[in-house]
């Protein structure tokens, strides 16, 4: 008679806080004992020499989703929940995103039966809010929000999806009495605007002016102006994918002043910069993304806000185009920067990426490893303690790495469907070698061993960092929060 399902033997086991020697129990999807020399189980995984990390939580990724530009992205759920799982992850949280007319509702619903027969590991969705109408802030928001969906974007910049700041306040308000996190793509749109015209009139039309468009002033200001918002209305906010040291200035300015703002960066930021979008021909379309790369001096300043914690998350931002007519050359062969596919792939070397390099390269310890890329995306989406830490009564999802293992980057050993990796050619040094979610095996060895469709849906439970306010607390101060003050 075996005790457990699944025991994973001998592994070091890291969470954010924690570092223990001993074996893991799974039962029925849950790890029920942590101990050394646990009893006989049905499957045994031996992890001696191995670091066991819970699963990653890909908290920002676009997948199956139609961009601002209308086209839709490379990967469906089953090529980027299997490409998240051999990057280590258990969990992804993609966006049910709303066009302008959708009804929100509707939206989700498209979503669920986009995802349900062909996820492989688990997921939730966030939500993008781009028409803000009266029924989906009344009712459909509230509904959504009540129903587990605790999450939503909004965009300052982009046409198709932006809102302008009325807009934003209306949301925030919203945010606040239902207790719902608020990410928030901060890029100045009339600066982008402004110097596209000018840049395009000169006849700088290349791949390489995208970066100079999205500028990080304009980055900066608007960082700026969302947190004065989420100040106005004493709201939690996420500044999401920080490219540049103005805006990570402006985050830590308000963490420091003790208000509620969260910081989200990306790969992109870390290992790329803007003269990646001047590589020959149209290669750097393969580059643009927003915002974009910089340079190397704002590459280090982002490593130091992972090191000193400014930034909480560290998300992919997976925005998969291939390099032909279907995605980032969808306007022709030729296309100015400002048709071209906004948005890089990059859901299975998020963690690769970040272990060799900051842990690696010892930038960061392995558990501000375990908070950047699972517990902390945990916390802020409502997920934890179920996912996000190994302990007791938590879900048996597990990364377990091989830190000695060194793998140059190739697309074609990847498996989302992008077609390139920005990465490519990079040897980077330790990797997930097996990957399980729920006590499933779902990597081994590099080979997938479950069916589209085993994946589940997380309903998910308010954000720990954002708890509905419907009064003023008594320790906020009413004179540095005055919409507070009139909300409540
Ligand atoms: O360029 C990017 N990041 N595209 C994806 C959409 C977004 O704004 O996150
Ligand atoms: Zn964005
Ligand atoms: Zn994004």
């Amino acid at each position: 008679m075996t005790e457990y399902d699944l025991a994973i033997r001998c592994g070091t086991i890291i969470t954010a806080s924690s570092k223990m020697d001993c074996d893991i129990g799974v039962k029925d999807g849950e790890i029920v004992a942590l101990a050394k020399n646990l009893g006989p189980a049905t499957r045994n995984i031996d992890a001696a020499g191995k670091l066991v990390l819970p699963g990653g939580i890909e908290g920002h990724c676009h997948i199956e989703q139609k961009s601002a530009f209308g086209l839709m992205t490379s990967d469906d759920f089953e090529s980027a929940t299997i490409s998240a799982a051999f990057g280590g992850n258990t969990t992804v949280i993609p966006f049910a995103a709303q066009h302008r007319g959708d009804s929100l509702r509707q939206v989700v619903e498209d979503y669920h039966a986009c995802a349900v027969p062909k996820a492989v590991i688990d997921y939730g969705f966030h939500l993008i809010i781009s028409d803000p109408t009266p029924e989906v802030l009344g009712q459909e928001l509230p509904a959504l929000v009540k129903s587990g969906l605790t999450s939503f974007k909004v965009y300052m910049t982009y046409d198709r999806l932006r809102l302008d700041d009325y807009q934003m306040l209306d949301i925030l308000a919203m945010a606040r009495r239902e207790g719902a996190m608020v990410m928030i793509h901060a890029e100045n749109h009339e600066i982008i605007h402004w110097l596209t015209d000018r840049l395009m009139d000169g006849g700088n039309s290349a791949p390489k002016y995208h970066a100079v468009s999205h500028s990080r002033i304009g980055e900066g200001e608007a960082t700026h102006r969302a947190i004065a918002l989420s100040r106005l209305v004493d709201t939690p906010i996420l500044i999401v994918h920080v490219s540049s040291e103005e805006a990570m200035d402006e985050i830590r300015r308000a963490q420091d002043l003790g208000f509620k703002v969260y910081g989200e960066t990306c790969p992109q930021y870390l290992f790329l910069t803007a003269e990646d979008l001047d590589k020959g021909g149209m290669d750097g379309a393969m580059f643009c993304c927003s915002p974009p790369p910089r340079d190397t001096a704002a590459q280090e300043a982002i490593w130091r806000g992972l090191q000193n914690g400014t930034f909480q998350v560290f998300s992919s931002d997976h925005a998969p185009y291939s390099f032909d007519d279907k995605g980032k050359l969808f306007a022709g062969p030729n296309p100015p920067f400002t048709k071209i596919a906004n948005g890089v792939p990059g859901i299975e070397l998020r963690l690769p990426l970040l272990f060799s390099e900051g842990v690696g390269n010892g930038r960061i310890d392995i558990h501000q490893f375990v908070a950047l890329t699972s517990t902390n995306a945990a916390r802020l989406y409502g997920l934890f303690p179920r996912k996000g830490t190994i302990a007791v009564g938590a879900d048996a999802d597990f990364a377990i790495w091989d830190p000695e293992e060194e793998r140059t980057v190739a697309w074609k050993n990847l498996h989302d469907r992008a077609g390139y990796s920005p990465y490519e050619g990079m040897l980077l040094k330790g990797w997930p070698v097996t990957v399980i979610n729920r006590g499933r095996l779902v990597v081994d060895e590099g080979e997938l061993l479950v069916e589209p469709g085993s994946g589940e849906f997380l309903t998910r439970e308010l954000s720990a960092f954002a708890k509905p306010l419907h009064r003023l607390e008594p320790e906020v101060d009413t004179t540095r929060n005055f919409g507070a003050r009139i909300l409540s």
